[in-house]
């Protein structure tokens, strides 16, 4: 039994949590000192395990999942979220999980697909003007709109409207407007619950529920028990959603843009296979399903730029990954960003090859060498959601318009909650000849 390398700290180059570059210092470290390493934490007084091992990741992740817990990462964003489905542990998560799970299924997601197609062609009527005028457009601001009123009209349906009209506006656009997620934005963020509490008084004082995750959450009961969720709990589960289901979304929609400008032949094809699903513009899941090239690039851009690029955990108990043995209470940290370019498991791993996602290719591929939307009992819950939306909208848009090709180098990483450009990304579109 032997300890992993230490990185001899602590001092500043190893508080992986501070600091600007965390990625590149990351990779630096991991080049230095393999697939588990362990760095001091100044912010914590702590020591912290990073592991890039896709046998260890499914250790933490998969089998021996309930001797972890969330960790750091959570910490950080619990004033936000509270106690809902993405920050809960042990059995009062597998509750929620049970609650919330149905609404995640295939055949009610194919319900949205009607909100995405509306939104995508309004997106591209817009970017489809600013190519006319010969005007750059803010990718960045877009998509996170678009993300946003997507997840909105999931959870309020036909009741956004109303308040919108109630508010003088979307009371949530603080959500994609904001960049930053301090105190002051979580308190302006939690206040919202205020009114999630309200909607949810009126419907089931008039006894309506349409069907969307609000209703979902007020009329699902607990298997076990039959209780209905309890308010607070609902509060914290609506605003975990409008959090999870934007930020993430927005982020990786960024990436795919970036990329499919600066690979003009690829771009071709989308657009090309994006026709299929436009022309109508009648909600048609099976069209959705018959798209391959499409997922391909989105599933690359995932592996490149992961939204939640690093995972934290914290063992419970002492735990072995191969020879070492870490001890309880310990932090892991896995980089699902570096973890995506291990040379490994991936051939040209810094390149840009949205065909390494056709089965077969995908099929020989250690299955824990690539989690965007993590693995075992805790991968994302929106997996279906997420997917489906970005293929209407990269679909759609793609077929109505390309974007030239971005001026400048690489665009800089934030590496925050979660990896996005650290500027706005802007592009010039043009139209199809
Ligand atoms: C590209 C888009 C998305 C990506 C890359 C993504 C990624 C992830 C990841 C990596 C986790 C696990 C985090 C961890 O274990 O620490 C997660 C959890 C979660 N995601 Fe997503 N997500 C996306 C979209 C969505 C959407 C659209 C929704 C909902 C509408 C959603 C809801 C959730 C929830 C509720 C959890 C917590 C699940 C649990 O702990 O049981 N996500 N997501």
């Amino acid at each position: 039994m032997s300890n992993p390398r230490s990185v001899p700290g602590p001092d500043e180059a190893c508080d992986l949590e501070r600091g600007d570059d965390k990625p590149g210092r990351m990779r630096k470290l991991w080049q230095r000192y393999g697939d588990c390493y362990r760095v001091h934490s100044q912010t914590r007084a702590a020591d912290t395990w990073v592991i890039n091992h896709p046998d260890w990741v499914k250790r933490v992740l998969v089998s021996n999942h309930r001797n972890y817990v969330k960790g750091v990462g959570i910490e950080r964003v619990r004033v936000l979220l509270g106690n809902g489905i993405m920050a809960s542990e042990g059995e009062r998560w597998r509750r929620q999980r049970r609650m919330l799970q149905s609404a995640f299924h295939r055949a009610r997601i194919e319900g949205l697909f009607g909100i995405w197609l509306r939104q995508a062609v309004a997106l591209a009527e817009r970017w489809q003007a600013a190519a006319r005028a010969g005007e750059a457009v803010d990718v960045s601001a877009a998509v996170s709109e678009t993300t946003l009123r997507a997840v909105l009209e999931a959870l309020f349906s036909e009741d956004l409207d109303a308040l919108e009209r109630a508010h003088g506006g979307n009371p949530f656009l603080l959500v994609s407007s904001e960049g930053r997620r301090d105190l002051q934005f979580a308190v302006r963020f939690r206040a919202l619950g205020r009114l999630v509490l309200e909607l949810a008084g009126r419907r089931r004082r008039e006894r309506r529920f349409p069907p969307d995750l609000l209703s979902h959450c007020l009329q699902v009961r607990d298997k076990s028990t039959g209780e209905a969720m309890p308010e607070r709990l609902l509060v914290d589960e609506i605003l975990t959603l409008v959090v999870a289901g934007h930020e993430t979304t927005a982020a990786a929609l960024n990436w795919v843009w970036y990329l499919l400008a600066s690979h003009p032949q690829v771009y071709e094809r989308v657009s090309e296979e994006g026709r299929l699903l436009d022309p109508g513009q009648v909600p048609d899941w099976s069209r959705l399903e018959s798209l391959q090239w499409i997922p391909r690039v989105i599933q690359e851009a995932l592996r490149l730029y992961p939204p939640g690029w690093l995972y934290t955990r914290r063992a419970l108990e002492a735990d072995r990954f191969g020879d070492y043995r870490l001890p309880a209470g310990s932090d892991v940290f896995i980089c699902s960003y570096l973890l995506h370019r291990h040379p490994d498991y991936w051939e040209r791993p810094d390149e840009f090859l949205p065909q390494r996602f056709a089965p077969q290719q995908a099929a020989q591929r250690h299955p824990y060498a690539y989690i965007p939307f993590s693995a075992g009992p805790r991968h994302c819950i929106g997996e279906t959601f997420a997917m489906s939306e970005m293929m209407v909208h990269v679909a759609v848009l793609a077929a109505r318009l390309r974007f030239q090709a971005p001026a400048g180098g690489p665009v800089a990483l934030e590496a925050d909650v979660n990896l996005r450009p650290r500027e706005h990304l802007w592009l010039r579109p043009a139209l199809w000849q």
